[in-house]
Order: C-alpha cells, then sequence, then structure tokens
C-alpha cells in the first residue's frame, strides 16, 4: 500500500481567450475552485456540460496552467515550475483516465507495450523482471489469461477492456491519485459496474485517491466519499455523500437530486425545472451568483455579488445568498 498523500487545489481561476462570431473575448471557465483529493478516498465532481470539470483536472495533471491559484500535495507545490526530478515524481503519483478508452491507446502497439512502458519510465524494470510485472498488472485489473491479452492491439478488446488497460497503466506508473474524467460513460451500462469495481478494488487495497469526474449522480452516489457540485466553473456545493444527496442545500444540488432520480440518467443537456433560462457565459467581468438567472429562490443581491462560502453543517459548505 502507497503512502497516503494528499492534493489540495486552492483558488483556481482559469480563464480562456475565445471568440463569438468575430468578437473575441475572454471567458472564465473557472472560478476560485478549492478543493482536495486525499488516498484512499474518492471525490465525485458532478456537473452539466461545460461547468469546468474537465478542465479542473486538466489543469492538476499539468496540461495547462492556471490563470490564479496553486495545487499542492503533502505542502509542496505542484503548479507552477518545478524541477525536473519533482515534476517526474509528481508524473508518477498523478495520473488520468480519459473518457475515451480507446482514443488514449496507441492503435500501432499491442498491449504489452502500453503496460511496459511505465514500468521502463518510472521504475526502470528490464527483462524478465519487466515481463513479470507486466503479465501482475494485467492479471490485477482482471485482464487474463494475461499472456494472451498483452499480444493483443487495443481494437481486439471491448471498451470496458481498454478502460482496464487504461487503468493498469496508471498503476504501473505508480499513480497514488488517479484523475478519472468520466472513465466509464462511454461504457455499456452491464460493462461499466465491472470498471467501477475494479476501481472500489484500487482505493480499498492500493490506497489510491480518485478525482472523479461524472455527469451522472447516481454513479456518484455508489462510488465517492465526498461529492462537489459544479455550475459555470464555480463550486456551488460540496461535502459528504450523504450530505449531498440527502440533504442539498443549494437550489442547484436541489435540482441536480430532483431531477435525475433513475440511474443512469446523463444530465449532459441543461436541467428542466426552474426557471428557464440560458446558462450564462461566465467572463472575468461577471458579479453575482452564475445560477441567479434559473434560480426559483433567487433575491436580488444574488445578481450582484457572489455569495461567500458558508459551512451548513460540519464539512457541508454552500455558496448560496439563501445561508
Ligand atoms: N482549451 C480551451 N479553450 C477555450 N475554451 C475552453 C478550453 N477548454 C475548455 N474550455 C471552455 O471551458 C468551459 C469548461 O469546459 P470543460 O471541458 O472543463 O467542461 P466539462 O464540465 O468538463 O464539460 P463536459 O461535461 O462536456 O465534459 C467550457 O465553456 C469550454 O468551452
Ligand atoms: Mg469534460
Amino acid at each position: 500500500m502507497s503512502d497516503s498523500i494528499r492534493l489540495e487545489v486552492s483558488n483556481l481561476v482559469k480563464d480562456f481567450d475565445t471568440s463569438i462570431g468575430i468578437r473575441k473575448l475572454r471567458m472564465r471557465a473557472l472560478n476560485d475552485v478549492s478543493l482536495y483529493l486525499e488516498s484512499g478516498k474518492v471525490l465525485a465532481v458532478v456537473g452539466e456540460s461545460g461547468s469546468g470539470k474537465s478542465t479542473i483536472a486538466r489543469i492538476i495533471a499539468r496540461m495547462y496552467g492556471p490563470t490564479q491559484g496553486e495545487i499542492h500535495i503533502n505542502g509542496q507545490l505542484v503548479s507552477g515550475k518545478m524541477k525536473r526530478n519533482e515534476l517526474l515524481k509528481f508524473r508518477r503519483q498523478v495520473q488520468m483516465v480519459f473518457q475515451d478508452p480507446f482514443g488514449s491507446l496507441n492503435p500501432t502497439h499491442n498491449i504489452y507495450h502500453h503496460i511496459a512502458r511505465p514500468f521502463i519510465v518510472h521504475k526502470g524494470l528490464k527483462g524478465s523482471a519487466l515481463k513479470q510485472a507486466v503479465i501482475a498488472q494485467l492479471e490485477q485489473v482482471g485482464l487474463t489469461p494475461a499472456a494472451d491479452v498483452a499480444e493483443r492491439y487495443p481494437h481486439q478488446l471491448s471498451g470496458g477492456q481498454r478502460q482496464r488497460v487504461n487503468i493498469a497503466r496508471a498503476m504501473a506508473a505508480g499513480a497514488q491519485i488517479i484523475l478519472a474524467d468520466e472513465p466509464t460513460s462511454m461504457l455499456d451500462v452491464s460493462i461499466r459496474i465491472g470498471v467501477l469495481n475494479l476501481m472500489e478494488e484500487m482505493r480499498d487495497k492500493l490506497n489510491i485517491g480518485f478525482m472523479f469526474i461524472t455527469h451522472d449522480i447516481a454513479t456518484a452516489r455508489y462510488f465517492a466519499e465526498r461529492i462537489a457540485v459544479m455550475y459555470v466553473g464555480h463550486m456551488v456545493e460540496w461535502g459528504s455523500n450523504e450530505q449531498i444527496t440527502q440533504s442539498p442545500k443549494h437550489p442547484y444540488t436541489q435540482l441536480l437530486i430532483s431531477a435525475v432520480p433513475n440511474p443512469g440518467q446523463r444530465i449532459d443537456t441543461p436541467l428542466e425545472g426552474g426557471k428557464r433560462g440560458d446558462i450564462p457565459l461566465w467572463t472575468p467581468q461577471k458579479q453575482g451568483c452564475p445560477f441567479a438567472g434559473r434560480c426559483l429562490k433567487v433575491k436580488p443581491e444574488c445578481h450582484e455579488q457572489m455569495p461567500e462560502v458558508k459551512e451548513v453543517a460540519e464539512q457541508h459548505f454552500v455558496r448560496c445568498h439563501l445561508y
């Protein structure tokens, strides 16, 4: 079992330069996002399409830098400039698993190659030790007979098996935190549960911590200890699984929970209910609560000022003028 680590994201802001037609503008994809991930625990990040979930994961994984804010692991800065050896350590510790299990595998290499690479790069294995490690890793994620699977190419596997290869690859690198960006949403429901169970086993046996990004509240409820709800780049509510699913406080979370009673129902289209109103495009100049235009309990100050974070119960936080 690996050492315990805690990854802390503090006050993350991310602006993108974009354009609508010929008009150029700067949009704010993330605004003041703070959260933490720890070994052996799952934080689910839930929200509609475009709410900024993947952007958080990509910034943590250093695919791009934050506009503001910092990320630390056990108190050490892991955003911005890093020394080469620290960067290598970070790349071992934090791994990403993506939504599309096919897109993240190289079609011209067999499965052996995919799993061997991280063992070579991060652990310096070679020869028979390398072969043994690859076979054991494939067995650990349920890809058997491992010697046979190792010879195959990505197109010769099912979607669920390909996602197991991605998970095996993250484990081979020695991941302590896995950023899983909708890892099961492209899989059939029947296969999803197997992949979820595998991640659960990794959490419990190997003490791996997950950021689990999902559209699907039912999956979050099943898998996560804590849940964070995003709306238009803002974290509007976060707390334990039970707090969020049993006593949601933010009108958006309430809408989300009531609108998604069925397991597997996706929330990638704007939810019905609440006031009709477009999901706003957020910019650095905007003030107020991003949900104000759709909220049934809206008050004048909601349009003027972003609510402060309030702790409504122990470790249960909400950003809403009602509290
Ligand atoms: N590289 C980029 N350049 C410009 N805008 C971007 C870029 N990446 C993301 N965005 C914008 O930032 C916002 C958040 O995007 P993000 O992909 O993080 O959302 P998401 O919650 O992961 O959505 P989905 O559920 O559809 O995956 C969106 O408005 C998106 O268009
Ligand atoms: Mg996304």
